[in-house]
């Protein structure tokens, strides 16, 4: 394959052009993705435990990596030197613990004579088979982590790869795949397709050879990629709007603190990010005057210029700044009272926190992927709940109160993937199941379920 055009990938933290990929073809796309089906009918046969070994090699060499694909990141997705790292570093875990995990799971044998009429002689061997060539797609944010959770779970299952990164992010998703394809893959059974969705996405999500998608990014592509892949099985993570949940028995203090640890890390670039406060009146002055302290100890500025950790970085791109600059304005115009930030440098942000949102202003609804964070009171835990449940997205929420039969009832209430109560909204554990309902997603990942969703079950009926 050579490739004729290239695209720039540009530092959103400088501007400067820090490297290019090929913007490929149809024609380089069917190529890519017949050399995956042909590698799928060698890794397949290959044992178990051979798959398992290899990623124990690529988890290796990926920490051998780690200082230069740390530095790539900081450059290409504008991480702060400790958010890069960890990334980094987590990844390897995920790859090393998702080897650990495919070495003991298990088929089943399921008797007929426990089925009325049914007798001793027959039963059925379950085995979990590969479904063939799983295209892989993921988002700006995580562009390291994100395309380790569904590579490393398909390939280990026996299944080939055709991963597709974000394009600002597809030097380190890139760097990442290489390292797969270094430690000695058959040749074709993981392949990189670089170019920009809007130009290539579609061609890839119905090319007739793909067998399963898994992607990660926003519900408005998720949803126009749903409606393109038509018979093709998806585990999709999409977007979601977050709740942190207050009730009046809330210890205030730590409530604060995980409100704005979870707010605004990665500048609420994050799509567990916690997107909104629903609180009772009781606590909500409190609330939000804790909040508001806890914002002064966040870091603000640009990785090039302050080495460590940083909260609050420059955003990905200036067209997510004129997004969240939009919904702050419109906060603003519609009544919401400013407690801090509300700047814009460039694409950096101030950390932003606005008390009295209405239901009538986009800030209580959309998600911003920013670090801006409204505060919503209402008069009861019934209150929060529906405000809660009426949003499109269901990925987290957090409900914050000292009486544990309270959080249990207000979490069996609330339509979203998963609860954390007393705790931010996070994805990770790697291994825990993560999921989002509504337009939050279909299926479920964390590393044991992946595996799970992209194989299918195959069964053998012996009849005695
Ligand atoms: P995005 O714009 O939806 O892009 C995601 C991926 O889809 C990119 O690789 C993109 O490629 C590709 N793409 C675009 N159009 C396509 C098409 N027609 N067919 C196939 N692929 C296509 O999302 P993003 O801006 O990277 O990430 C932010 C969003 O992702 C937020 O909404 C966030 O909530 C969500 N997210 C969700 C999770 C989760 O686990 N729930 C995790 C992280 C992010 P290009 O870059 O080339 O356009
Ligand atoms: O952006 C979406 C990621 O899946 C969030 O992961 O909660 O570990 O930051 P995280």
């Amino acid at each position: 394959m050579i490739a004729k055009q290239f695209i720039d990938i540009k530092s959103p933290l400088t501007d400067e052009v820090i490297g290019k990929v090929p913007a490929m073809s149809r024609e380089d796309v069917d190529e890519i993705i017949q050399r995956a089906k042909n590698g799928f009918k060698i890794w397949r046969d290959k044992p178990l435990h051979e798959r398992v070994e290899y990623l124990y090699k690529v988890a290796e060499l990926l920490l051998e990596h780690e200082v230069e694909l740390t530095s790539l990141l900081i450059k290409e997705v504008g991480k702060d030197q400790k958010s890069a790292k960890s990334e980094v570093v987590r990844t390897a875990d995920l790859i090393k613990f998702t080897a650990d995990t495919a070495k003991n799971m298990h088929g089943q044998n399921i008797n007929a004579d426990s089925f009325p009429g049914g007798n001793k002689g027959k039963f059925a061997i379950i085995k979990h088979v590969p479904i063939g060539v799983v295209l892989a797609v993921s988002p700006f944010n995580y562009p390291v982590n994100l395309a380790a959770s569904k590579i490393a779970p398909a390939l280990v299952s026996g299944n080939a790869v055709v991963f597709k990164p974000a394009t600002q992010g597809s030097l380190s998703g890139s760097f990442l795949a290489k390292l797969f394809i270094e430690v000695g893959l058959p040749e074709g059974v993981l392949g990189i397709v670089t170019g920009k969705g809007s130009q290539i996405g579609d061609y890839i999500v119905t090319h007739c050879d793909i067998n399963f998608i898994n992607f990660t990014g926003s519900t408005e592509v998720g949803n126009h990629i749903a409606k393109e892949a038509k018979m093709v099985p998806l585990l999709m993570e999409l977007g979601g709007k977050d709740a942190a949940v207050v009730l009046e028995d809330a210890d205030l203090d730590l409530t604060a603190s995980h409100i704005v640890g979870g707010a605004f890390a990665y500048s609420g670039q994050r799509c567990t990010a916690i997107k909104r406060v629903i609180v009772v009146n009781e606590v909500a002055d409190a609330l939000a005057e804790k909040i508001k302290e806890q914002m002064k100890k966040l870091k603000v500025g640009n990785p090039v210029e302050i080495e460590g950790t940083l909260d609050v970085v420059p955003l990905i791109n200036e067209g997510s700044a004129d997004f969240v600059e939009g919904l702050i304005e419109e906060a603003k115009i519609k009544g919401a009272k400013l407690l801090c930030g509300g700047e814009r440098k460039g694409n950096l942000i101030t950390p932003t926190l606005f008390d009295y949102v209405t239901t009538d202003m986009r800030l209580a609804w959309e998600e911003p992927f920013g670090p801006v964070l409204p505060i919503i009171r209402v008069n009861s835990e019934e209150e929060a709940i529906q405000i809660t449940n009426a949003s499109e997205y269901g990925l987290q929420a957090s409900v914050f109160t000292t009486n544990m039969h309270r959080a249990f009832e207000v979490a069996d209430k609330l339509e979203v993937g998963t609860v954390q109560i007393n705790n931010k909204t996070e994805r990770g554990p790697d291994h825990l199941p993560f999921l989002g309902v509504k337009s939050s997603g279909i299926g479920v990942q964390g590393i044991s379920y992946s595996i799970e969703a992209m194989t299918r079950i195959k069964s053998t009926v012996i009849n005695l």
